[in-house]
């Protein structure tokens, strides 16, 4: 079998949420000599990449994804100098970086959007997305971040709309314009220049619209999101995205893909295509919710068979051609434990490093989000009064607003809310779990005086730390657990996830169990060795003598090597 090998596919990324990372002057936020601080122990971890969440220069109405200035670092987080010593340390480690690239919105307060509003006339009116007041109400547009969910906000100055897909201080730039693009494009080669490896590129599929705004004939937030991802230049766009910078480095991108389907998977990333490298779909990060509330928890739970259907029909678009990224967490997310495995603390670390075992055993670029390594779990706020996150409050009030049911509302955020996996990462059992010396911008969760932290991890043999860097070793080690050809076992199998992964005489058998419960598991016939050897596991064997019928501890992980 022929494999592209490439660095990024071999990779495996750890994202940092610098706000919440580590602190080193007593404001309460994290910052960038936080990160330098810990470089070593990132290296310790077995991984390969960083993925920054934006760093950039911003009012942080939503946590810096409103940039108000590209090219600057944000204060809090430091100065630009500090940013060059983070990537030589980075460096000097063999760390990659990739940066997030936010450019599907700026901030209001950006100087493009400054002078965009001041008259139609202005130079830059065409940068973002306007509607005169006199043609009437523009057609509806869905927004995320807003209290009434219009992402047609009215500005008096020039009696017009702007465009804003999030908060109304994100006014979406107008891609339409040559100008904006260059601009773009410039921005993009003054980091890459810097030495970073490549982007993020947030909600990417979302930059190009019908400028002459048709009526949408929809109604729910989810059927939105389809025709916002599909917008008529959007492959045009990241062709010439491609063209004009990243083919010219060695580097590479990785979209968020909202609305993407796996239909049209090989339209974003099939080598041919000259798009972009890979990209995070949504079909996961949707499986507990409501479908057209986006935000919502669905009532009943999750399924082990739902869940295997999602990997397996994914891992199979990219079969072929293209490459997929694999993530069970982030930023905007839950985390991973406390969503896809079991945080009471009998299946705490089982399901940690189950979970781990189950991301650097599939095919495609495996992403961890910080804590995720010592197994941190959610937060579950119950006071609106320790959220900061602009959607939970927005939608509070929206809530409020409707005389809608506040109780049902807080109860559904305990287990969907962004803040879950915002809170301050642990690094020992000190006071604010090392974190910082002064107030945290956000409540920390207070489990880690309880072994969820670094320090106590360290110390211990058998941690989901210490479990972690054994795995990313193991990853690292065989190329099958990369490029090998992947093969599920069972799909209807409620508590088991067994699958294999092959390339040439390298084969690999996994064996999962997702549940409170011992599973036994039965190998199916087709499944033929001659040899079999256990590689890792994350709980004691209790019974695979016959090697066709195992027996596997609650949230039980192995991996077996098996040759013919
Ligand atoms: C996706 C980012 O991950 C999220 O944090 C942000 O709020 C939106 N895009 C808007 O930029």
């Amino acid at each position: 079998m022929k494999v592209n090998r490439y660095w990024w596919k071999e990779g495996i990324v750890y994202q940092i949420y610098p706000r919440s990372f580590k602190d080193t002057t007593g404001n309460g936020i994290g910052d960038l000599r936080g990160i330098i601080e810990k470089l070593d122990y990132i290296a310790s971890l077995g991984v390969s990449i960083i993925w920054l969440n934006p760093i950039y220069d911003s009012p942080n109405d939503d946590n810096g994804y409103d940039i108000r200035d590209y090219r600057k670092i944000m204060a809090e987080f430091g100065t630009m100098s500090d940013f060059e010593e983070l990537l030589a340390g980075m460096k000097k480690r063999n760390l990659k970086l990739i940066m997030d690239l936010v450019v599907n919105h700026s901030s209001d307060e950006h100087q493009w959007f400054q002078e965009s509003r001041k008259s139609r006339s202005n130079p830059y009116r065409d940068y973002f997305h306007w509607w005169p007041a006199e043609k009437g109400d523009p057609p509806k547009r869905w927004s995320y971040f807003d209290t009434d969910s219009n992402a047609w906000k009215y500005d008096e100055q020039t009696d017009a709309y702007y465009l804003h897909y999030f908060a109304v201080k994100q006014p979406d730039l107008k891609w339409e314009n040559p100008e904006v693009r260059r601009e773009i494009y410039e921005m993009m080669h003054f980091w890459l220049q810097k030495g970073v490896d490549g982007f993020r590129m947030d909600v990417i599929p979302f930059i190009s619209k019908d400028t002459t705004y048709p009526d949408f004939k929809v109604s729910e937030p989810h059927e939105y999101i389809a025709y916002y991802a599909n917008g008529p230049k959007v492959h045009e766009y990241l062709r010439e995205l491609n063209q004009e910078v990243i083919s010219k480095y060695d580097a590479f991108t990785v979209g968020e893909g909202p609305g993407i389907s796996k239909d049209q998977a090989l339209d974003f990333v099939h080598e041919d295509r000259k798009e972009m490298d890979m990209f995070f779909h949504f079909d996961l990060m949707s499986l507990d919710r409501k479908h057209g509330e986006v935000f919502s928890m669905r009532e009943d739970p999750w399924t082990l068979p739902e869940f295997k259907k999602i990997f397996n029909d994914w891992d199979s678009a990219f079969a072929k051609a293209g490459w997929g990224s694999l993530f069970l967490a982030n930023h905007d997310f839950p985390r991973a434990v406390s969503r896809w495995g079991n945080d009471s603390p009998e299946h705490w670390k089982n399901s940690a490093t189950l979970l781990q075992t189950f991301l650097l055993s599939m095919r495609g670029t495996p992403y961890f989000y910080q804590g995720d390594e010592i197994g941190m779990t959610n937060v579950c706020f119950s006071d609106i009064a320790d959220y900061r996150d602009i959607n939970t409050i927005n939608r509070y009030q929206q809530v409020l607003y409707k005389s809608g049911d506040v109780n049902a509302f807080m109860e559904s955020e305990k287990h969907a809310a962004r803040e879950n996996a915002r809170t301050p990462m642990h690094w020992n059992d000190t006071t604010n779990a090392g974190f910082t010396t002064g107030n945290p911008w956000i409540s920390l969760h207070p489990n880690f005086s309880n072994g969820v932290n670094v320090a106590d991890q360290e110390k211990e043999e058998f941690s989901i730390l210490k479990y972690f860097q054994r795995m990313t070793a193991v990853r690292s080690k065989y190329p099958a657990l990369v490029y090998g050809d992947y093969e599920c076992l069972d799909p209807e199998h409620f508590e088991v996830y067994a699958y294999t992964r092959t390339l040439e005489d390298q084969r690999f058998l996994i064996l999962l169990n997702f549940s409170d419960e011992i599973s036994t598991y039965v190998l199916p016939a087709q499944i033929r060795y001659n040899r079999i050897v256990k590689i890792i596991s994350n709980d004691l064997i209790l019974d695979d003598q016959t090697y066709r019928e195992f027996m596997l501890n609650p949230w039980q992980s192995i991996i077996y090597r098996i040759e013919n």
